[in-house]
């Protein structure tokens, strides 16, 4: 059977539809390259990331314009990236944002200097609004800049279209009108006429409207379709949005007779969660499902470990494991195929692209897993879609609101929202910077204490391990004044990658490190105090995703700390903090202590970066 899957040659990375109009954006290694293609997705026209030193458009029978975005190298470096082609021999419009803008400008014969200072932040622009991209626009806009260098000269004929005092040249056009920079980013909302520039870009590359959820639905569910042939789908159910969008789209494609589902209770769901899925599912009318109890398998697998990426080994090692052991159980025809619900980001989370770092191991992406893909085994009609397009699918394909607006789920579920601790003496040098942490929060008047324990974050698209620092404050909150304060505590100190707020004086009562491990207890305690909290925040619309976290740290009481992680966000990459009503931050932090053993409930207030959003 492998070997005739091989022989299909299919895979995670089979596109939707070489011909779609597509623009590329080659990743340049900086933080909204991501964004970029969102923007203009939602514009209408499909885009992907690509690395630059492999694309060649040549290999791109739909591109209908490129975009090079910002990274973190200097031009002046000697670190430069080789295209695999020639920027003058593209004949499709081409835009350079920030590093991008640099890059393009050098390549041509213009100049590029290395600025003396960085700038980060609003600026105000000097605009020509004859030119492509600012044409009806205002003269002078704020733009967000991010840079240090700058280009100082245009290459030969082409013409400058944005400056400011500081930077000569901000903006840039060739004669044609067909090569675009930009020093600024048109793609973050605080760019004020942002939306407007890159709109014109898009119109400038196509004048359709290609991309939109009922496009979307009718090529998935054709991708299907022609993957599946006429084999048996198999399709694990998380119960999140990604997997019960993807078997709605299974069931479109192929039928419900031919789609078989399976959902393994890894004990690491959320309270009733698994049998509250079942339930909706059957009341779809939606019986070829089964569903694997294993919570004591992995409970006992994950005796005494710690380690954050262990554990999401151990976990997807045992998840496929299981997945055998159902596998018999289920009986399916020869020839399945596996179906995962995998997104984007999930994609380029896992190291998708040669410039980002391997950030995480991801659970769609374990060692077994990718060899059921190498053997084309694996279909994942999701696997360039970002979260607002799938839950925009979901609509589309008649779910519920309330499934398709529900928060993200990670697939390792509670385990990555326990902190576990072999409860040892915190590492040396914990305490390091721990006067300048003071001098930090006296500055603001608050106070605060640096933690025992480390969780994940993610710095300059590299992953941290470091501490998190807790700060507390005397009377009424002031969102602004801790929110600024955690944001210079982790811009300043190395060993801090997260700040949260406690709700008590951890100065009068300390925390101390105790051995906490992932089993049955831990779990159901987490469960209690995140139903509490998820059933007190229901109403409020913006939260995106609401981690609750459950930390090897207990009070004089001997009462356990837990963390609360409300986000905003669109797709996981970036997250903002979710300013709560003081009043039900109060009541929460209350509810809480009715569960046994449950003490302080600590508030992150780092946005990510520098934290994931996970703790792990
Ligand atoms: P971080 O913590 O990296 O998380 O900021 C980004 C998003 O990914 C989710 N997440 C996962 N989802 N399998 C998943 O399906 C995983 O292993 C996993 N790890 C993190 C996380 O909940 C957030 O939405």
């Amino acid at each position: 059977m492998a070997e005739e899957m091989l022989s299909r040659g299919e895979g995670l990375t089979s596109s939707l539809d070489e011909h779609l109009e597509t623009i590329v954006v080659l990743d340049f290694g900086g933080q909204y390259a991501h964004l970029i293609a969102r923007r203009l997705r939602q514009m209408g026209v499909f885009s992907r990331i690509a690395d630059p030193e492999l694309f060649r458009p040549e290999d791109e029978p739909g591109l209908v314009g490129l975009v090079f975005s910002g990274g973190p190298r200097s031009v002046s470096s000697n670190h430069r990236f080789e295209l695999k082609f020639k920027l003058e021999e593209v004949r499709v419009p081409l835009l350079g944002l920030c590093y991008g803008h640099q890059f393009i400008a050098q390549t041509l014969g213009g100049e590029v200097s290395p600025g003396d200072r960085r700038e980060y932040g609003m600026t105000s622009l000097e605009c020509d609004p004859g030119s492509v991209l600012m044409a009806g626009l205002p003269q002078r806009q704020a733009v967000w800049m991010s840079h240090g260098d700058h280009v100082t000269k245009v290459p030969p004929g082409f013409r400058r279209t944005a400056w400011s005092p500081t930077i000569p040249v901000a903006g840039y056009e060739s004669p044609d009108g067909r090569i675009l920079g930009l020093q600024f980013h048109p793609e973050v909302s605080h760019t004020e006429y942002g939306a407007q520039i890159l709109e014109k870009f898009v119109r400038m590359c196509t004048a359709r409207a290609t991309w939109n959820p009922g496009s979307i639905r009718e090529r998935l569910v054709e991708r299907v379709r022609v993957e599946a042939g006429d084999r048996p789908l198999f399709l694990l159910i998380s119960g999140g949005v990604d997997s019960l969008v993807t078997l709605a789209l299974c069931i479109e494609a192929v039928g419900n007779q031919r789609v078989t589902s399976l959902h393994v209770d890894t004990g690491f769901m959320r309270w009733n969660e698994s049998d509250a899925v079942m339930e909706f599912l059957r009341g779809l009318g939606f019986n070829k499902l089964h569903i694997n109890r294993a919570g004591e398998r992995f409970f006992k697998a994950l005796e005494g470990v710690v380690e954050p990426e262990t554990k999401r080994k151990i976990i997807g090692r045992l998840f496929v494991e299981e997945l055998s052991h159902s596998l018999q159980e289920i009986e399916l025809d020869e020839g399945w195929m596996l179906v995962q619900g995998t997104i984007y980001p999930d994609t380029i989370e896992s190291g998708g692209t040669r410039n980002a770092a391997t950030i995480k191991t991801h659970h769609n992406r374990v060692e077994e897993i990718e060899k059921m893909i190498q053997a084309g085994r694996v279909i994942e009609p999701l696997s360039e879609l970002y979260k607002d397009e799938v839950r925009e699918l979901g609509r589309e394909l008649g779910l519920p609101g309330e499934l398709v607006d529900r928060q993200p789920f990670p697939g390792p579920g509670l385990a990555i929202r326990i902190l576990a601790h072999d409860g040892s003496m915190p590492p040396e040098g914990y305490l390091d910077e721990e006067e300048q942490f003071k001098s930090i929060c006296a500055s603001y008047g608050i106070s605060g204490a640096i933690l025992p324990v480390r969780s994940v974050g993610v710095q300059g698209d590299e992953r941290t391990y470091a501490h998190p620092a807790a700060i507390w404050v005397e009377g009424p909150l002031d969102w602004d004044k801790v929110l600024t304060a955690a944001t210079t505590v982790v811009n300043t100190l190395r060993t801090v990658n997260r700040v949260v707020l406690s709700p008590v004086d951890l100065d009068k009562a300390p925390l101390r490190l105790e051995a906490h491990y992932l089993m049955a207890s831990s779990v159901e305690q987490l469960q209690r105090v995140d139903h509490l909290c998820r059933e007190a925040t229901a109403h409020l619309g913006e939260i995106w995703q609401m981690p609750v976290v459950s930390l090897p740290l207990l009070d004089s009481q001997g009462k356990r700390a837990f963390v609360l992680r409300p986000i905003c966000s669109r797709d996981a990459m970036t997250a903002s903090v979710y300013r709560m009503e003081p009043n039900l931050l109060q009541e929460m932090s209350s509810k809480v202590l009715d569960v046994p053993g449950v003490g302080p409930l600590l508030y992150d207030l780092t946005t990510k970066p520098p934290a994931t959003i996970e703790w792990e």
